[in-house]
């Protein structure tokens, strides 16, 4: 008897503690999202061919998984009798399951978009009060990604609302990814690595490389403000809880050399890499961007190790980011609007990180250098590294160790 009451008092403990579902994102989670693009203009149609498109421009081959619709895809009210979410009936007039059928069916994966506070940021009905019921909605619709915002917050406690989701979506015992999204404002790195895999560190993306825009009340935010904007929180992230530096802008109105930057960028940064872009009309340089594989793989690097800050030179960032097998990744960041010449010398230059405990002397162990970019190797740790970085753009290396 006492054994019983034992493992009851254990069980119990077991499920009211239980918080995120373990290991649904060992590597950042890749796929694409509505909002940069399309705002609340979404429905069945657009996000059909979106899916058709991730599988034949190939993104879906290179790794991108999740479908996820934004805010915008539901109803202005909930069913009045229910209390149920109802999807938007112009939008989705076969409701929800029919286009999650779809995605699924084409081998990817399908999120959802909603709000801790009581509506959306865009004024859709919020979730706040409702968490248990709309986790079973979702599980009912066997979506499997929930982004959650923090609009119409008043009053309410971040930690403790992402929580109560967290478990919501637990309870369903379906492996919903859970996506953060309180734009950094409460720390989440600190206390979300129980509640989500991923949490956004800064308010919105905005699709300019070094531009702030400003809309009144509230700022977003172009690829190098995001970037900078917190240096010291790289040791928070790694598999399974990821700095989420927001949906990306590539192919979105910037120069090819800009979207190449970005997205070295965040793959050095261990970021997820959620595409923001209209897949139905991608130039081939939008595509070969976001579809390639040496890049991608120094992202999904299951070291999962943020890239750190090296050095700041004559307008060029050194980024440095450990990986699997103690292969380093090594990206020059050039902010300028001019060409600039960087000379870099292994020798002097050792790869020392505290967060990754990696320590690389190149005095003592030689690699081969390659441009990632270029797809060439560019000799050895030898001897010192030469290349121009063009405007706005990167020079991504590869060192493996001989
Ligand atoms: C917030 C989020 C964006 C997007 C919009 C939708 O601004 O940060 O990513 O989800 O809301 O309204």
């Amino acid at each position: 008897m006492k054994k019983t009451i034992m493992l009851l008092v254990f069980l119990y403990s077991v499920t009211a503690s239980a918080q995120k579902m373990p290991g649904l994102a060992p590597t950042p989670p890749m796929g694409w999202n509505s909002w940069n693009t399309f705002a609340t203009n979404i429905n069945e149609k657009l996000v059909m061919e979106i899916a058709d498109d991730m599988v034949s421009s190939g993104m879906r081959d290179a790794g991108y998984t999740y479908i996820v619709l934004d805010d915008g895809w539901m109803a202005m009210q909930r069913d009045s009798v229910t209390g149920n979410l109802v999807p938007d009936p112009v939008k989705f007039p076969n409701g929800i399951k029919k286009v999650v059928d779809y995605v699924h069916a084409k081998g990817l994966k399908f999120g959802l978009y909603n709000c801790a506070g009581t509506k959306t940021c865009a004024g859709y009905p919020g979730t706040r009060g409702y968490e248990y019921q709309d986790a079973r909605q979702y599980a009912a619709w066997e979506i499997d990604y929930l982004k959650y915002d923090w609009c119409y917050t008043d009053g309410i406690n971040a930690k403790e609302a992402y929580t109560t989701m967290s478990k919501a979506l637990t309870a369903t015992k379906r492996p919903i990814i859970f996506s953060l999204c309180e734009w950094g404002s409460n720390n989440p790195w600190e206390w979300a690595e129980p509640v989500g895999q991923l949490w956004r560190i800064s308010g919105d993306i905005y699709n300019c490389f070094d531009c702030i825009k400003d809309w009144g009340t509230w700022k977003s935010w172009g690829v190098t403000y995001i970037i900078d904007m917190r240096k010291n929180i790289r040791q928070y992230a790694g598999p399974d809880h990821w700095n989420d530096f927001d949906m990306m802008e590539v192919g979105h109105g910037m120069s090819v050399n800009e979207d190449r930057a970005h997205f070295t960028m965040w793959s050095m940064l261990a970021s997820p890499l959620i595409a923001g872009n209209d897949l139905r009309h991608m130039t081939k340089e939008t595509i070969a961007i976001l579809t390639d594989k040496d890049v991608i793989a120094i992202n999904q690097d299951k070291r999962g190790v943020q890239a750190y800050l090296y050095q700041q030179k004559d307008s060029v960032d050194t980024w440095i980011k450990p990986l699997t097998g103690n292969d380093v990744a090594v990206c020059f960041l050039n902010r300028s609007q001019k060409p600039v010449l960087v000379e870099f010398n292994w020798q002097l230059n050792p790869v020392v990180d505290t967060v990754s405990k990696t320590n690389i002397d190149f005095t003592r162990r030689n690699y081969t250098v390659k441009d990632v970019w270029k797809k060439k190797t560019s000799g050895t740790t030898k001897s010192a590294f030469r290349g121009e970085v063009q405007p706005h753009d990167v020079i991504l290396l590869y060192l493996k160790q001989e």
